[in-house]
């Protein structure tokens, strides 16, 4: 077990069975400059401890420097026979600095407590990254809708035409999502940034060592006050994973929509060439492959969640080995969200909306009828008594093949006299819309508050 972390109680290495089963640098090699960042600052305390001269200090970072230079070259790489990255990186620091000096630097520290803060270092990092591309995301949903102030779309529930609604309205309720999950990501950061350096494997260390200046070196605000907790815990991880699944889910939500868009029976979108695909062979497709893989990758992200809590359920304390398995579900989360932000960005910035076609659909399907009602509870009739008078005329209509505003004045008149001429005011979108002005409505100017707002809320981001 040569150049192993352990083996001294052990007559023989292992078998080639375990080895294979315990292996992870194929995964956990991108842990290395965290793991590198994480050696600089326990060789620092333990020189504060006394226990590093100022030269064997010197030395030992000059040593991770060149141990690092050749981690990114490529120079230095895992062998074959190399457990982990805390053990390749070792080895690769003894042959730097040799086996007296090298040798030195695990005094104090376990591959528990490096791991547990490795992890938090990446995911604060890919954190940071995933915000950039959700912003990015929020920053094509508000360019579309200023770019279509006044432009009308149907609203829909049950994926029925409900009442009309403004396009910016909608593409901002998607925003306001996407702006909720940045937040997640700010208030994780808070969990995120304690460390568990100085835990050990989870008992602590007795070599006087100061977690809080690893802490601080290594960008935390603080150090863990438990080290079991810091060694054993990984719902920070989860919390991760469950803002990335979150994030995964808000894109596929407005991925289902803009593949509903741009179906010839709503035609309500163009794809941009650049962000559609074609087929092998009709020659006419244009597929909206983003919106797809988007959909189909939050099903990844959930699974990613699901998968790390059910490795988590039911572990004993302190650290187990099965918390190996914690890396890829997180790392595997992160990457694939920083795959599809800058994709779905980038299909909704240059996305071709029809206006003309949404427009005419808007108030169609009856749906005024809200109007109507509250237009007669405006004259001061009951609101149980308007929704029968709009239900009549929407029946009408409906027996006529005809939209409510083709009903004659006549007509309305026979339903009932509270019905005058004078609800024709609120028989078009426009009226319709101008009329939803409180704070949250669809209304032109309400929509134009709830944009600074957006903006006000975004500032801290
Ligand atoms: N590779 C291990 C992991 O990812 C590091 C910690 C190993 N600790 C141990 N006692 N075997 O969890």
């Amino acid at each position: 077990n040569e150049g192993a972390l352990w083996g001294g109680r052990f007559a023989g290495g292992p078998s080639e069975a375990l080895a294979a089963l315990s292996k992870s640098t194929h995964f956990d090699w991108r842990l290395a400059p965290y793991d590198i960042a994480g050696s600089r600052a326990h060789a620092r305390v333990l020189h504060a401890a006394g226990l590093l001269t100022a030269d064997q200090l010197g030395d030992m970072l000059a040593a991770l420097d060149r141990l690092e230079e050749d981690v990114r070259s490529g120079a230095y790489a895992p062998s074959a026979s190399d457990e982990d990255v805390h053990g390749s990186l070792e080895r690769g620091l003894i042959e730097r600095a040799g086996p007296e000096l090298g040798g030195r630097l695990r005094a104090g520290r376990s591959r528990n407590d490096q791991v547990a803060t490795l992890g938090r270092m990446f995911l604060r990092d890919h954190a940071r990254i995933v915000a950039r591309g959700v912003l990015d995301t929020i920053d094509a949903l508000l360019a579309q809708a200023e770019a279509h102030p006044y432009a009308p779309m149907p609203g829909r529930t049950h994926l029925q035409h409900a009442q009309p609604v403004l396009l910016s309205h909608h593409l901002l309720a998607h925003a306001w999502a996407f702006a909720r999950d940045l937040q997640r990501l700010a208030d994780w950061d808070a969990r995120a940034a304690v460390s568990p350096y100085g835990s050990g494997a989870l008992a602590g260390s007795s070599l006087g060592l100061d977690p809080n200046a690893v802490a601080a070196e290594l960008g935390f605000d603080s150090a863990v006050w438990n080290s079991i907790d810091g060694t054993a815990s990984r719902d920070v991880y989860a919390e991760f994973a469950w803002v990335a699944a979150m994030i995964g889910v808000d894109l596929s939500r407005i991925s289902e929509e803009v593949i509903f868009w741009a179906t010839k029976e709503a035609g309500f979108v163009a794809l941009h060439d650049s962000f559609s695909t074609g087929s092998s062979i009709m020659p006419q497709k244009k597929n909206p492959d983003v919106a797809e893989l988007a959909r189909g990758k939050s099903g990844r992200l959930i699974g990613d969640l699901t998968g790390l809590l059910a490795t988590l359920k039911a572990m004993p304390l302190a650290y187990n080995r099965d918390l190996q398995e914690d890396k890829e579900p997180v790392f595997d989360a992160a990457d694939t969200l920083e795959l599809l932000l800058p994709a779905v960005s980038g299909m909704i910035a240059t996305l071709t909306f029809r206006t003309e076609r949404m427009a005419e659909l808007a108030p169609q399907g009856f749906a005024l009828a809200t109007d109507v009602a509250e237009w007669l509870v405006r004259q001061g009739v009951p609101f149980r008594e308007a929704h029968e008078l709009s239900g009549e005329a929407v029946q009408a209509a409906e027996a006529r093949g005809v939209e409510l505003w083709d009903l004659s004045d006549e007509e309305y008149a026979r339903i009932s006299p509270h019905l005058t001429p004078a609800v024709r005011e609120v028989l078009s979108t426009e009226g319709s819309l101008a009329s939803r002005s409180g704070q949250g409505g669809t209304a032109p100017s309400a929509v134009a508050a709830q944009i600074e707002a957006l903006a006000a809320a975004l500032e801290p981001l």
